[in-house]
């Protein structure tokens, strides 16, 4: 709980990828990526059923849904880019239980009513911020009802289910029983001694009741079975880690539904009107629900890969799995789990006013902007901090100066008059050996290939970065390959190299041409985090979409002895500058210049 609830920090475990791709035979082959073998998501016939959670509709979206649904989003894109394969990616809205009938009751409306609202300001979310969900459910949907209400037919049928008097704690607002180890006892707003959660430090509530409990302790084994015998199933590791302590403590059975005069914004128990199926129960089948639970799932399930927020981790982990054992279902082949955003070191919350409006931050940063922020700096497996000095910062450093700099000071009209995508010379930028003489290599320098070697490895160590779920170290590395290239620019300038004097333009031109195939792969790579933007680059540097795949990665090929076919051709319409620079505020440029307290 100490660890969930504050940050996860994974020592050095967690900071590398498995395996590096370093070398990997990419250096200097200049040979298209080609993604390394994994389980499921790579490879000839790959599938992937990628899942957002889906999300409460007691109040509107705030910018950890967004970056939970964001992770998935890029995840999806990114496969998508990698080749033959087909994916799917879901997500939507959780709108059953306690606390949705409570939160449309506090409001003086009728639950459906709130939830059509709240789930149409998800939904609408999400389209603005480009995520490329090729499903969105909705719980009170007739399909999933019909899939729950077969689940739970296949857990009766398997003798899985049995009726009891249930004793104990519910926290409404974490919908979840909990132990009396779990809780603690805090004063409330009155200062009132109240029991709260452990982990949440939300406020519980004793109950007493009889309910449908599932046999969850008959899952501990084989729960731990299937953890032991794949031990990537959830990353980072260190919640794999924390999952297997989980299931070194007891298990209990789990309470699978509630009374029905209690709750009634639910789905009905079949054939038992006065109980309704437990929330958790109810949302988790939405993943079997968008794979065509019961008819048509077998062709997508278990290829699912659900991305989660750390505080619904045993819901994912220990649950859902066990729940399809129980239907005689696979556990799905991948969890991936990120922390939390706090905002200014607080945790988000409404009575502290500080809840951050993920719109609001689109206009402020634009779309691009924010998803490159939260994809950048958001790290699964530590909690991270919000504020707006630092998407400023952020943005405007790596996105509007490093890489929309890169581009305006190659393609100005100034240095490239006839707007081509210049020539490559051999004899200027000779192939080198591995190390490097000046006079052997034209005008090229040790750093410049240096530079060569790695954008040629970075497309792999990208990919190994996604496949790892550390999409904040790929973006680290096309910044760092960015910074490389600016060098170069920097190094040669061109804008002093003179286009009449033929040596002198043959080198400028392969000066651009190098910066420009290296735009060309940060393009590529960047768009499933920045989908607008890295259109915007490839048009401009006239990449077509049909040339934007990871098949079309192959960096430098007239370095390689190879055709290029971009070469010559005409340049795509200036269309302003790539990434606008975001203002700072006024009043925080008093606050930064410490102009006010
Ligand atoms: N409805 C359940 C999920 C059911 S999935 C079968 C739920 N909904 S939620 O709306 O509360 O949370 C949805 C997601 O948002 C979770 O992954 C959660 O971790 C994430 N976040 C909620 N607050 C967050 C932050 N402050 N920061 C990052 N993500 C956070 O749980």
């Amino acid at each position: 709980a100490v660890l969930l609830s504050t940050s996860l920090r994974p020592g050095r475990s967690g900071a590398r990828p498995r395996s590096t791709p370093q070398g990997a035979g990419a250096r200097g082959t200049g040979s298209p990526l080609l993604a390394p073998p994994r389980r499921g998501s790579s490879g000839p016939g790959r599938r992937w059923l990628l899942s957002t959670p889906i999300f409460y509709v007691n109040g509107p979206p705030h910018i950890g849904h967004l970056y939970s649904a964001l992770l998935a989003d890029a995840l999806h894109r990114h496969r998508g880019l990698l080749g033959p394969g087909s994916g799917r990616l879901a997500t939507g809205t959780d709108e059953h239980g306690l606390k949705i009938q409570q939160a449309a009751a506090a409001a003086g409306t009728a639950p459906s009513e709130l939830c059509s609202h709240v789930s149409g300001l998800f939904r609408d979310l999400f389209f603005r911020a480009a995520v490329s969900f090729t499903d969105f459910i909705r719980t009170t949907e007739p399909r999933h009802r019909r899939a729950v209400q077969c689940f739970w037919a296949a857990l009766q049928g398997r003798g899985l289910l049995y009726k009891d008097f249930y004793e104990g704690w519910y926290c409404t607002p974490d919908e979840c029983f909990l132990t009396q180890a779990q809780i603690t006892e805090r004063p409330d707003a009155q200062g009132r001694p109240c029991k709260v959660s452990l982990e949440s430090g939300h406020q519980v509530h004793w109950t007493k009741e009889e309910n449908y409990m599932f046999k969850l302790s008959e899952f501990q084994e084989p729960l731990r079975k299937w953890l032991q015998g794949n031990r990537h199933v959830i990353s980072p590791e260190p919640f794999y880690q924390v999952v297997l302590r989980w299931l070194e403590e007891d298990l209990p059975d789990l309470s699978v539904s509630r009374e029905r005069n209690r709750l009634q914004w639910g789905i009905p128990v079949p054939g038992d009107s006065t109980q309704t199926i437990y929330v958790w129960v109810d949302a988790l089948v939405n993943y079997l629900t968008v794979a065509g639970y019961p008819d048509a799932h077998h062709a997508w399930w278990p290829a699912a890969h659900h991305v989660v927020g750390k505080d619904i981790l045993k819901f994912h982990a220990i649950y859902w799995p066990a729940l399809l054992m129980a239907v005689g279902l696979d556990p799905p082949e991948q969890i991936y789990v990120h922390s939390h955003w706090t905002v200014r070191g607080q945790k988000m919350s409404k009575s502290l006013g500080n809840v951050v409006d993920p719109v609001a931050c689109f206009k402020q940063y634009t779309v691009d902007g924010f998803r490159y922020f939260l994809l950048r700096q958001g790290v699964p497996e530590r909690d991270c901090d919000y504020y707006e000095e630092k998407v400023i910062k952020l943005v405007n450093s790596e996105l509007a100066d490093a890489l929309g700099g890169l581009l305006n000071r190659c393609i100005a009209p100034s240095i490239n008059p006839s707007g081509i995508y210049p020539h490559f010379s051999e004899s200027c930028f000779r192939k080198g050996s591995d190390h490097i003489d000046v006079e052997a290599s034209g005008r090229a320098l040790a750093e410049d290939y240096e530079l060569v070697a790695s954008v040629d490895r970075l497309p792999l160590q990208v990919t190994d970065y996604f496949e790892h779920f550390q999409i904040y170290k790929a973006l680290e590395s096309v910044v760092a390959c960015v910074r490389q290239t600016n060098g170069f620019f920097q190094r040669h300038t061109p804008w002093k190299l003179c286009r009449d004097n033929p040596a002198e333009k043959c080198w400028l031109d392969t000066v651009l041409h190098v910066t420009l195939e290296c735009l060309r792969i940060y393009g590529i790579l960047l768009q499933p985090v920045i989908p607008a933007t890295a259109d915007k680059l490839l048009s401009r540097l006239s990449i077509k979409p049909e040339e934007r795949a990871f098949t079309d990665l192959t960096f430098l090929p007239r370095y390689h002895g190879k055709p290029c076919p971009f070469e010559g051709r005409k340049l795509g319409p200036d269309m302003g500058a790539l990434f606008p620079r975001l203002e700072t505020p006024r009043g925080h440029q008093m606050e930064i210049k410490g102009l006010r307290p």
